[in-house]
């Protein structure tokens, strides 16, 4: 049952104190991607939830969108396009400013990878605030795509915002 995957699923990401400072509790989903079941039961969770509703863009965030965002896309027979931090992509790009805690940062979407009208699905490994994701889905108006959903492996919501 779906409910004995997410269990499963849960018990596999390694949880580090004080990574990669004090005070933060670090959900590791490299743990996850070490045991074939979770991984497969992961993707398939995404791929149930996705296929058939005609989603044209899987985007993923860098870094852990990168590992996630890719299966589901080939599952569902979207494009895969990546979310970069700045100045990774070679291409011309439209570029989005987000908070972090102390400062700022910036994503990168290749302009033409998305065309106006299609309907996308952001992907990441997690959601703290929410300003990471905000960003993606940003980037994805902008061209004038629909954002159908995020979707996130693992949801911290007592950071919620
Ligand atoms: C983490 C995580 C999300 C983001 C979530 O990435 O993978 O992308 O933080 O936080 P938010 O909801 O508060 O925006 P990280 O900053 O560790 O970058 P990395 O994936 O490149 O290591």
């Amino acid at each position: 049952a779906t409910d004995d995957r997410i269990h499963r699923i849960a018990s596999t990401i390694r949880v580090i104190p004080d990574f990669p400072k004090p005070g933060i509790l670090f959900q590791d989903i490299t743990t996850l991607l070490l045991d074939p079941t979770a991984f497969k039961d992961t993707i398939d969770l995404f791929v149930e939830r996705y296929k058939h509703k005609n989603i044209n863009v899987i985007a993923g965030v860098e870094a852990r969108g990168f590992i996630f965002g890719p299966p589901i896309a080939l599952a569902i027979g979207a494009k895969f396009v990546p979310l970069r931090k700045p100045k990774k992509l070679p291409g011309e790009v439209i570029s989005e400013e987000y908070s972090l805690e102390y400062g700022t940062d910036k994503m990168e979407m290749h302009v033409g990878a998305v065309q106006p009208g299609e309907l996308a699905v952001v992907v990441d490994d997690l959601i703290a605030t929410g300003g990471t994701l905000n960003a993606a889905v940003c980037l994805l108006e902008r061209v004038g795509a629909h954002v159908v959903e995020c979707a996130c492996v693992i949801e911290l919501p007592e950071l919620k915002v």
